[in-house]
């Protein structure tokens, strides 16, 4: 079945001919002016990534220690998830002191080290930054559960139960059951968006503000190269305390009623802070703002580009990560992306901390190899901000526990057996086919290391040239070295195929690459018709660099990928 319509061939012939007519590019071409445009950004889990001091917990060190393989890999800078003091209830999310480092990460002065071995690299490091709330245990908000008249009172959201004495409304935890949790102290009850012990910080309040922009800078003047800003949507809540009404018949996972967030999440006055913090950062040239922005839709990620692109550079786009593996699907999210933010830079990605891995969401057990080839295409040839996941690169997939005693994430515990918690994603870095897959030497690991390790690694992957890691390897340099990927335009093309999406990225001098990407587990051919028009493979899961094929029949063998610089 010829999957390339006519309407694309035409399409072709003009590019081939320099010209781009019908095909009206929705991006324009523009060299890369900050670091952060067009960056692959690396994310790690610190307690997953190596541990070099045989705790079975990973650590700062551990980090520096692979900085080679990550300059390698071809990254351009890691976001590390918290680690900050914590009692860890949400591993690092409850943040006990935000300037200090929690010692079994090591010290501030590992931290240093680690910025400066990376920088030796060029590679830049990015804190998270959880502003919403803190842990039960910072002294902020012990102070302020002490009594209702202490300095630090109104620092958290604390409100008066109902008469008769239940909470103030029926708000829930993003973490399942009442948002609530009474403080006899006060007689008073205070919010959290997450867990009982990461109360949310009041951010009507300047002094709040103030202190935590106070942080930000102690960790820019550190080197830090910017933020990944955790829940930043979750900032406010309606003063009015109104309920939520019922989103739709039925319990969640956690057993309690699905109600919407439009009271608790994404109010108005996000964007105020988030032009502050923009501000902020502005101080400290160079810095980027990543933003945790899960979103109903694309008019509202939009909107944290900030009207004058004076908000968050890069707010991740959950709309575009998780869908159904569909060619119709991902264009209309590209075409979202380059015709609805406004001209922002998109932040595409698919792994990460809280969600199952791409490979076992997308993989159907048996072309699991080959989608993994075509995502990472897709994540590494549109006009974008990539941001990966460690291990995604060498095809790491979701170890969830099958028992809940076996259960470390508590919303695995709470929400048992529908919600087994995100463990499944945070098991360690597989490095080798050693002991604990060579992130550690301890007899047990804070989490089990996943079976297949023993062929999944990093040494195995390596060493095989046909290997998922060498296939991002190569890709990651195309993307910067080729003169179309780094700074072409994009255009969508041969819109109305169901099975195959493809693009074009076109740079300046007119310099054109094709992408193709097959989205279905049958072998489809891409039929051009473009008058002999050629293309020369620069990387594809299927054909070999440099060989030229025919654009008028370009065979395409299941979950296909194709990167070819037209001719
Ligand atoms: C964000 C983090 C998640 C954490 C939550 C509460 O969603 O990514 O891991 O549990 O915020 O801080």
């Amino acid at each position: 079945m010829p999957i390339l319509t006519n309407a694309l061939s035409s399409r072709v012939r003009l590019l081939v001919a320099g010209l781009v007519v019908g095909c009206i590019p929705i991006a324009s071409a523009a060299e890369p002016v900050e670091w952060w445009q067009n960056a692959v950004v690396y994310e790690i889990y610190p307690r997953s990534f190596a541990d070099s001091n045989g705790d079975g917990v990973g650590h700062l060190k551990g980090i520096t220690q692979h900085l080679a393989y990550l300059q390698e890999l071809g990254v351009d800078a890691i976001w590390i998830t918290p680690f900050y003091p914590s009692p860890q209830v949400d591993f690092g999310y409850d943040i006990a002191d935000y300037r200090a480092i929690d010692p079994q990460y090591g010290t501030l002065a590992d931290f240093d080290r680690l910025v400066a071995e990376a920088k030796k690299r060029n590679i830049r490091v990015i804190m998270d930054m959880v502003l919403n709330h803190t842990s039960d245990r910072h002294p902020w908000f012990v102070e302020s559960r002490s009594s209702r008249t202490n300095p630090k009172a109104d620092w958290y959201m604390w409100h008066d139960g109902k008469p008769g004495g239940g909470p103030p409304n029926n708000w829930e935890s993003i973490f399942g059951h009442s948002a609530w949790t009474f403080e006899p102290k006060r007689s008073q009850f205070y919010y959290h968006a997450f867990y009982t012990e990461q109360p949310d910080l009041n951010w009507r309040n300047p002094e709040v503000r103030s202190a935590m922009y106070d942080t930000m800078r102690f960790w820019m003047k550190r080197g830090v190269a910017g933020f990944r800003l955790d829940a930043i949507t979750s900032l406010f809540e309606d003063p009015q305390l109104r309920d939520e009404p019922v989103a739709r018949p039925g319990v969640n996972s956690y057993g309690d009623p699905i109600l919407t967030r439009q009271y608790t999440d994404n109010l108005p006055e996000c964007h105020d802070v988030l032009k502050e913090l923009r501000r902020l950062t502005n101080e400290f040239p160079g810095r980027v703002l990543i933003g945790e922005t899960y979103l109903p839709n694309i008019k509202e990620l939009a909107k944290m580009y900030g009207a004058h692109k004076d908000e968050l550079q890069l707010p991740m786009d959950t709309q575009f990560a998780y869908n159904p593996l569909s060619a119709d699907v991902f264009r209309s999210k590209l075409r979202d992306a380059e015709t609805q933010l406004n001209g922002g830079l998109p932040l595409f990605f698919f792994d990460n901390h809280d969600n199952p891995r791409s490979w076992t969401r997308f993989g159907d057990h048996k072309n699991d190899a080959a989608i993994a080839r075509l995502l990472a295409t897709l994540l590494m040839t549109p006009r974008c901000t990539a941001l990966m996941y460690y291990g995604e690169e060498i095809g790491m997939e979701n170890n969830d526990p099958n028992r809940i005693e076996d259960v470390r994430d508590p919303i695995g515990k709470i929400g048992w057996p529908r919600e087994k918690g995100r463990d499944g994603e945070r098991t360690p870095m597989q490095w080798d086919a050693g002991t604990n897959a060579g992130f550690s030497t301890a007899r047990a690991t804070w989490l089990p290391v996943a079976p297949g390790y023993e062929t999944r690694n990093v040494a195995v992957e390596t060493r095989d040239p046909g290997s998922l890691l060498n296939y991002y390897k190569a890709l990651i340099r195309l993307r910067k070295t080729d003169p179309a990927l780094r700074a072409g335009d994009f255009a969508l093309i041969d819109e109305n195929d169901k099975n195959v999406l493809a693009f074009t990225r076109r740079a300046k001098d007119g310099t054109t690459d094709l992408v193709v990407l097959n989205f279905t587990a049958s072998p489809q051919t891409a039929s051009f018709h473009a008058g002999g028009a050629h293309a020369a493979t620069l990387l594809s899961s299927f054909s070999k660099s440099g060989q030229t094929v025919s654009l008028n029949s370009l065979a395409l063998p299941g979950y296909g990928a194709f990167v070819g610089r037209v001719q």
